[in-house]
């Protein structure tokens, strides 16, 4: 496992800020590795531990639950989604008892696992006690201190089922599936991906900082902005930092933030200013506190009815126009910036 999001949410180097835009404070998202690979997952998900040939994980509501194959089924096939007794394509867990009756052998995941050979062909699974490690050599579990064993690596499409979705945290928009046991990189179309219900789904609906950067998000390399504030391309409160950098290229990563409630960004001024001043084509629910907002459909005439900073649908005063100060419907032409 790995880090998850972008490094563009490292705080970025103090600057002086000659503008009155409120920076909102954040929390940059440094996620351990220790965290539960069940956030990828959508719900009832099963897949085989990433540390045992022999164990499989449920994920429910994004937290591992834990359950083992034993007995004459002793492996866990993630295609089936079922305890077999042999595994047919995955050297990964490649376990033999031929020539080994009567005898220990290593789970190949594991420090902890173990097979016992009833005779050539029937392995049984087990496990060494907590604060051991099964070794081959010896045959027995040893203390941690006397274990050279370390934790492998995994290789996703060894753990899920092929044509299965999951988070690859890297970006909002993007995902993983594996395809024929290769791990491929999809990306949602105008959408961002939803690791609880494995969909594409509308952007504000995803809680993920890790807006995919625009392309030359901080100019191009001929003409780097220094020190500027630009829009995210996904929220129309959200913008970007793009510092100056000491080598005089874009800023690769820059920091993301978003304006303050009833605010959104204004890329031609670099400020937070009134939404009904600013354009923009992303949701006009985000970050509003009002039920009704007006649309930038023109003519002024519609509105959006918004919850938790989100468009329900969008709706027409139908001849009349809509006022948003009054959140109704008016005979007299009520006009804004954006309509
Ligand atoms: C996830 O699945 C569990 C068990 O099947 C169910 O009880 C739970 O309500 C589901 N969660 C969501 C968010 O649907
Ligand atoms: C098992 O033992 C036989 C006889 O010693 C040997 O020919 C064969 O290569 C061995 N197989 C494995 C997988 O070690
Ligand atoms: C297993 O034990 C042997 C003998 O004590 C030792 O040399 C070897 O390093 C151990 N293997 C592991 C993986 O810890």
């Amino acid at each position: 496992m790995r880090t998850a999001f972008g490094a563009h949410l490292e705080p970025a180097v103090a600057v002086g800020l000659a503008m009155l835009m409120v920076l909102a404070c954040h929390s940059p998202v440094a996620e351990s590795i220790e965290q539960d690979i069940c956030r990828l997952f959508s719900n009832n998900t099963v897949i085989r531990d990433p540390d045992s040939c022999s164990q499989y994980i449920k994920c429910i509501n994004a937290v591992s639950v834990y359950g083992t194959c034993g007995g004459s089924t002793p492996f866990f096939d993630k295609e089936k989604g079922a305890c077999v007794k042999t595994l047919t394509d995955d050297s990964t867990c490649d376990v033999s008892c031929v020539n080994a009756t009567s005898q220990f052998v290593a789970d190949p995941k594991s420090c902890y696992g173990y097979y016992y050979c009833l005779d050539q062909e029937t392995p049984m699974y087990g496990s060494c006690p907590q604060e051991t490690h099964f070794n081959e050599t010896t045959q027995t579990c040893t203390r941690l201190y006397e274990s050279e064993c370390t934790a492998s690596d995994f290789e996703y499409c060894s753990i899920v089922k092929n044509s299965v979705k999951f988070d690859n945290l890297k970006s909002c928009a993007a995902y993983h599936v594996c395809e024929k046991g290769v791990l491929k990189t999809k990306t949602c179309s105008s959408s961002y991906y939803q690791a609880s219900t494995g969909t594409c789904v509308a952007k504000p609906l995803v809680d993920c900082v890790a807006h995919p950067l625009p392309s030359n998000v901080c100019g191009k390399a001929s003409k780097p902005y220094a020190n500027k504030f630009v829009s995210d391309g996904a929220t129309c409160r959200g913008y970007f930092f793009c510092a100056a950098q000491a080598d005089g290229t874009p800023d690769a990563n820059p920091m993301w933030n978003h304006c303050p409630p009833d605010t959104f960004f204004d890329a031609s001024s670099e400020t937070c200013r009134s939404p009904n001043l600013v354009k923009c084509a992303e949701d006009r629910c985000d970050g509003r506190t009002l039920p009704f907002v007006i649309s930038s459909t023109k003519g002024c005439r519609n509105y959006l009815r918004c919850s938790e900073g989100i468009t329900l649908d969008e709706m027409s005063c139908g001849n009349l126009f809509f006022d948003e100060a009054r959140g109704g419907c008016v005979p007299n032409v009520v006009s804004y910036n954006i309509c």
